[in-house]
């Protein structure tokens, strides 16, 4: 395949780690013979301080006449002034929506070899595998009115957070066949006893799982949730919540495993084909994007985890291009790395042999050539 994918490092370690993926993806095309073109472009506060914007028109250019989309990161301690008027994050934001990029696919799956990085119990993580689709395009990241203001009282601020049937639907579709396609088991997180989003949100979720009346449906309130996922994660499998939660406990379950260096995202504009097939028939790409930030304390320091990254790239081999194999060889290779004793910083809980970002790359990028893979590898493997 002849593939164009626009590589948006961003700010802070996204660039970093962002390099490490264009390795692993080119060891990739040596193996199976596909042909990747990678154009680059500014985004977030590295495109403000260029151009003035966070998202310039050459950028989203480049979007748009690309097959996918490899993410980096945005923001750093530069561009916080809450004065500012244009904002690092504003990049993202503007891709999502100007994408239409609704479904945000967190996968949360422990590996056993780094069942000692995390903070939890390992009796109780063990078999911790599930995903959460995160609404991506609605709710408080994107209402209106959202401003702050003075009058003679003092100073005011409102975001608003609303949801339309339609936009609940469509996410709450994709998750309960993913659902479908895995164990079989939806939580649709809320704050009902709250909001009235929330119950339009229980309302709309509830009339659709009649369709999918093989998928047992749970409805759970967010603080609950937040519980539930440090004390007793294995419970879920697949998890569906509004933009703002699902921000919030994608980040905490992130430290599930250990580290926020090892958790990749896809955003999507439809459901994961079911066929195999490469998805972008004419429309617009999709975007994949490792869940960490910009971690601007360790930016230009060689020892981020670029393994969010390399994972997000395997999601974009699966679901934008149809590429299993090739998404298993790089999910193989890092699990290989990984079971060998390789780890960088975040992940080495005082042990193994810590390698900086660049290394690790290699490492992982060297082992595609020869590693064997089983469709049992990783995470996401028989989603598609
Ligand atoms: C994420 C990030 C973004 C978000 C920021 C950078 C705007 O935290 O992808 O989770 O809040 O969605
Ligand atoms: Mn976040």
């Amino acid at each position: 395949m002849d593939l164009r994918i626009a590589v948006l490092g961003g700010d802070g370690i996204g660039p970093e780690v962002t390099a490490e993926s264009v390795k692993v993806l080119d060891a990739i095309g040596r193996r199976y013979g596909h042909e990747f073109t990678y154009i680059t472009g500014p985004v977030g506060g590295t495109a403000i301080d260029m151009t003035g914007s966070a998202l310039p028109a050459d950028t989203m250019n480049i979007v748009l006449g690309s097959d996918a989309v490899l993410f980096g990161a945005v923001g750093g301690p530069k561009w916080d002034n809450p004065e500012i008027p244009i904002r690092p994050e504003d990049g993202i934001l503007k891709l999502r929506k100007n994408l239409g990029l609704f479904a945000n696919l967190r996968p949360c799956k422990i590996y056993p070899q780094l069942i000692d990085s995390s903070p939890l119990k390992p009796e109780r993580i063990q078999d911790v595998d599930f995903i959460i689709v995160r609404e991506l395009t609605g709710g408080l990241y994107f209402g209106k009115p959202k401003r702050k203001w003075e009058n003679s009282r003092g100073r005011r601020a409102v975001d608003t957070l609303a949801y339309t049937e339609k936009e609940i639907e469509r996410v709450v579709r994709v998750a309960f066949e993913l659902a479908r396609r895995r164990r079989k088991v939806l939580h649709s997180v809320d704050k009902m006893n709250v909001m009235e989003t929330s119950r339009l949100w229980r309302e709309v979720t509830s009339e659709l799982s009649v369709e999918f009346h093989d998928v047992e449906l749970h409805h759970m309130l967010a603080d609950n949730a937040a519980i539930q996922i440090v004390t007793n994660p294995s419970v879920f499998d697949v998890i569906v919540t509004e933009n703002m939660f699902g921000d919030i406990l994608s980040d905490e379950s992130a430290v599930i495993g250990g580290s926020m260096g090892m958790l990749p995202s896809a955003s999507l504009a439809s459901a994961p084909p079911t066929d195999g097939k490469k998805r972008r028939r004419g429309g617009k790409p999709a975007l994949y994007e490792p869940i960490h930030g910009s971690a601007p304390d360790i930016a230009g320091r060689g020892i981020a985890n670029p393994m969010a990254s390399i994972l997000s790239a395997a999601m974009m081999l699966r679901w934008s291009f149809g590429l299993q194999e090739e998404a298993d060889a790089i999910e193989a290779s890092i699990d290989s790395a990984i079971s060998d004793g390789y780890r960088t910083v975040d992940i080495s809980s005082g042990g193994g042999n810590v390698m900086g970002t660049s290394q690790i790359g290699d490492m992982i990028a060297g082992r595609i050539r020869t590693v064997s893979y089983t469709h049992l590898t990783l995470p996401t493997s028989d989603l598609v």
